[in-house]
């Protein structure tokens, strides 16, 4: 929408989060909520959209750098109308403007886009929600024809009025001319001595123009975060609708209440996911892909029918077709496992490639290696790719067998078919098919007596 301008109202302290960070940077799945508002307010496609800020918010600022936005700062918290006051001189008089808050992070792009349609010059639209208890909040007060007359905060409310169960949300759209026009005329005189966003609604009345109200269905949605326990919940409600959302498309969620996502998540058929998982950033889990109790994946790509089982660790990795992987690995940036792959326990992998059909089923270090297909690295291996200074990397050729409890000093180069003897540090290059080994000769000492335990009373 060309002619939108949002406006993020966030400059209010947070007092009761009890916290050295900003309030509207405190997460919501993983992404600070004043961020979750900046996208579905980007997602309207606005023309503009302002954040306003309050001391302490260079630190705001600072975080979100990758959003296109103009802040404007309010240095002293005189009300939500003079927070709006702050952003609206740099809108042109022909927008609309929407007014979001950056602690209600989980308002939806579907509701907004119902409040917008309600937007004309001799309409504005204000979003309502009824709420069993609506202590606390501003309370919609409406004519014998239903048609909204004002809003009236709680401080100023008489008896009667708080019984009233419909309440404002805060969140309003309404065309910028007349908006900055009735900004200008607010007064503080009121119970709070704030200047009331909420009055212009009067104000919209007596000049003519309907205000015309869409009541949220979930309260949740529109509910705003002023302490951890709100905090909670609307992380909960938020991890509840993406469970809902993954069971649309098919995934099968062994207990949808214990499933974590902090990120976009791209889903096949058929994908199973077990409890306890956590997924982060993007990730793509292709058709028939299952996850194990208790995993975590980030930013990674799991192709066709990728085992994962429990407790494993992946980041930054690609898996590919039939690949499997733990219990208990863990895959750490720039892994990837082709084909058939198979990672088993206590494993880790950085920075490696593993081509078609190789193993590595326990306790190893791998790290800056390229190994090739039909390898099989025995337990115990380890890659050491540090000399204190600098990596090196490890190359394993295809059809290489690696026995057990192996250090390959890199930079070091293994080449196709090579065996190579369990308990071996193989320091140099070996050429194709060879058998390397090196070990101290065994020798067996006979008649040898263990030591035994001195008695007490000797000593
Ligand atoms: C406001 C509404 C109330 C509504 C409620 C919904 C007004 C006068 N009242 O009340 O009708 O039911 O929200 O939650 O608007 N803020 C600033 N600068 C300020 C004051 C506030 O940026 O000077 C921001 C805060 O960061 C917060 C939001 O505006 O995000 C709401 O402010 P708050 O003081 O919590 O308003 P309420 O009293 O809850
Ligand atoms: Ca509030």
């Amino acid at each position: 929408m060309d002619n939108l301008s949002v406006v993020i109202l966030a400059a209010g302290q947070g007092t009761r989060m009890r916290s050295n960070l900003a309030k509207v940077l405190h997460p919501i799945a993983g992404k600070p909520m004043l961020h979750h508002v900046i996208e579905v307010a980007a997602s309207l496609e606005p023309q503009s959209t302002h954040v306003v800020y309050g001391h302490g918010g260079e630190q705001v600022k600072e975080c979100s750098q990758a959003y296109d936005v103009r802040w404007h700062l309010q240095s002293q918290q005189l009300g939500t109308g003079h927070a709006v006051a702050q952003a609206t001189p740099a809108i042109k008089d022909n927008q609309t403007v929407l007014i979001l808050y950056g602690d209600v992070p989980l308002i939806s792009k579907e509701t907004l886009s119902a409040l917008l349609n309600q937007v004309s010059n001799t309409q504005m639209a204000l979003l309502t929600v009824i709420l069993d208890q609506p202590a606390g909040y501003g309370r919609i007060i409406r004519n014998e024809n239903q048609a909204v007359e004002a809003i009236v905060e709680q401080k100023d409310a008489t008896a009667e009025q708080q019984t009233i169960t419909e309440v404002n949300t805060g969140i309003m759209a309404l065309k910028a001319a007349p908006l900055k026009k009735w900004l200008a005329n607010l007064n503080n005189e009121n119970a709070q001595n704030e200047y009331y966003l909420t009055d212009i609604i009067e104000m919209a009345v007596s000049a003519g123009i309907k205000v015309a109200t869409t009541t949220a269905t979930d309260a949740l949605e529109v509910e705003g975060i002023n302490n951890r326990q709100q905090q909670a919940r609307i992380e909960r409600y938020y991890q509840q609708i993406q469970a809902a959302k993954l069971m649309a498309q098919g995934v099968t969620l062994m207990d949808p209440n214990r499933l974590d996502i902090r990120g976009e998540i791209e889903v096949g058929k058929d994908v199973v996911l077990d409890v306890g998982v956590i997924l982060e950033g993007k990730v793509v889990l292709e058709d028939g892909v299952r996850i194990g109790a208790n995993s975590i994946i980030k930013n990674s790509q799991l192709h066709k029918q990728v085992e994962v089982a429990e407790n494993c660790v992946i980041e930054d990795a690609v898996i590919e077709f039939q690949a499997s992987v733990g219990p208990f690995a863990r895959l750490r940036p720039g892994t990837h496992l082709h084909k058939k792959v198979h990672v088993g326990n206590f494993v880790e992998i950085k920075n490696s490639e593993l081509a078609e059909n190789t193993k590595a089923g326990h306790l190893s270090y791998l790290g800056d290696a390229t190994i090739g297909c039909n390898v099989n690295i025995g337990a115990g291996t380890i890659t050491c790719n540090y000399d204190g200074a600098n990596k090196h990397k490890t190359q394993i050729d295809d059809d290489v067998f690696v026995g057990s409890d192996t250090q390959l000093v890199a930079p070091v180069h293994i080449k196709k078919g090579v065996t190579i003897g369990a308990g071996t540090t193989v320091t140099t290059d070996v050429e194709e098919n060879q058998l390397v080994v090196s070990r101290v000769k065994q020798k067996e000492i006979q008649g040898w007596k263990r030591p035994v335990k001195k008695n007490k009373q000797e000593k």
